[in-house]
Order: C-alpha cells, then structure tokens, then sequence
C-alpha cells in the first residue's frame, strides 16, 4: 500500500519525503534519542542517505517495512516503523525528538501504526524489543497493552557494546478484542 497517511489522535504518520533529512537530524542525529536505539548519531550526509532509503523502499511493491514520519503541527516529530519479519508477524520501532517528549506523541503513534498493521496490513504479531533501562519504551509498550516475553541477550550493538534487549509482544486477537 503507498502512498500511505494515518491519523492518530495528535499525530498525523505519512510516508518520508526527500526534504526530511533535515528535519530528522532532530531525532537520529540526537544521542539522547539514538543512544536508545539500534545506532549510534547520525551526522547530515548519513541522513539524507537514510531519509533516501526510505523514500525508496517505500516504493516497493511488496513492502518490507512501513517507516512513517510522525507529524504534528509544528512539524516532523519523528519517525514510528513497523519492518516485516516472519509469518505475518513485524517489529514495531518509534522514536520521538528529545524537544517532544512526554506529550504522548510516541504512545498515539505507535497505537494509530499497530492498528494499521492488525486492521488494514493482516498481522498476527507485533513485536518490539527494548533496551532494558528505556523505561519510556517500556511505559509505551506497556500502554499498547503488550505483554512481556523474555529478555534477548546481547541483541544489539551500540554505543560501542553488546546491549541486551527486553521482548515485548501483542497478537492480534488481542489487540482487537481489547
Ligand atoms: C521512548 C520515546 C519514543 C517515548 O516518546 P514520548 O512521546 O515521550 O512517549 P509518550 O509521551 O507517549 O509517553 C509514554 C509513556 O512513557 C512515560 N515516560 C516518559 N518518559 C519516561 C521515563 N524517563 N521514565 C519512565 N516513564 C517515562 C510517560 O509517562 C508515558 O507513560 P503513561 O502513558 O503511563 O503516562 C522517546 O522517549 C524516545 O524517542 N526515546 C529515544 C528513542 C527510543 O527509545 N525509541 C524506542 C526504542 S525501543
């Protein structure tokens, strides 16, 4: 499905555009959001080569990712990804810039992608794994109503170390009986 917008309850999601780089260097280029992720800061040549990637697999028919811009009024306020992998199944990852925090804009994204992808995508499973002290992802994983599964040791490496991650997941019958 492309071109894709959803509507959340202060979030508007849509696809990348090439003039983002920019504007996400708020978020991927911020070591206070990226030590929490999968990778290390990005600097500005290496955002537009994402922002790039993205605009580009969008485009792809069959998708293997939905990575959508979170928009609010003020403008792009990160991004929230659902990435295909397994049988009907994807992983959920958000990230919202440092300067927007605590306003509920991850939390109302996340819960607008996870409906897409039960409602309109056929998902069975959505999962998200979270680096054990990111207690603001876990308290939005927690909200979406997912349910914790085990701890995967070693998951990632970033900031220069092996990082364990917690694996939280919901299933579809779940997430629409809830
Ligand atoms: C995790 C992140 C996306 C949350 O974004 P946000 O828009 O501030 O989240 P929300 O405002 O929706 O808050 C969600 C919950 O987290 C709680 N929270 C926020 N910061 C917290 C903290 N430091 N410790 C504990 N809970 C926290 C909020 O109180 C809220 O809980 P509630 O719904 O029970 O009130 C944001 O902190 C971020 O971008 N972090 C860096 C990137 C990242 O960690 N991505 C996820 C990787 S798994």
């Amino acid at each position: 499905m492309y071109p894709v917008t959803l509507t959340g309850r202060v979030v508007t999601l849509r696809e990348f555009r090439e003039d983002d780089a920019a504007s996400s260097l708020a978020v991927i280029g911020d070591d206070r959001v990226t030590q929490w992720l999968s990778f290390d800061s990005r600097g500005p040549a290496e955002a537009d080569a994402m922002v790039r990637g993205a605009v580009a697999r969008a485009k792809r028919d069959p998708r293997d990712e939905y990575y959508l811009a979170i928009e609010v009024e003020r403008g792009f306020a990160g991004f929230v990804r659902l990435g295909f992998s397994g049988v009907e199944a994807a992983k959920l990852g958000y990230a919202v810039r440092a300067d927007q925090w605590g306003k509920g804009l991850a939390t109302d994204a996340a819960r607008t992608l996870v409906q897409f992808g039960f409602a309109a995508l056929g998902l069975h499973r959505i999962s998200a794994a979270i680096g054990p002290d990111n207690f603001a992802s876990i308290a939005v994983a927690k909200g979406l109503g997912m349910t914790y599964e085990g701890r995967i040791r070693d998951h990632v490496f970033t900031n220069a170390q092996w990082r364990d991650s917690l694996l939280y997941s919901v299933l579809e019958t779940e997430w629409l009986n809830a």
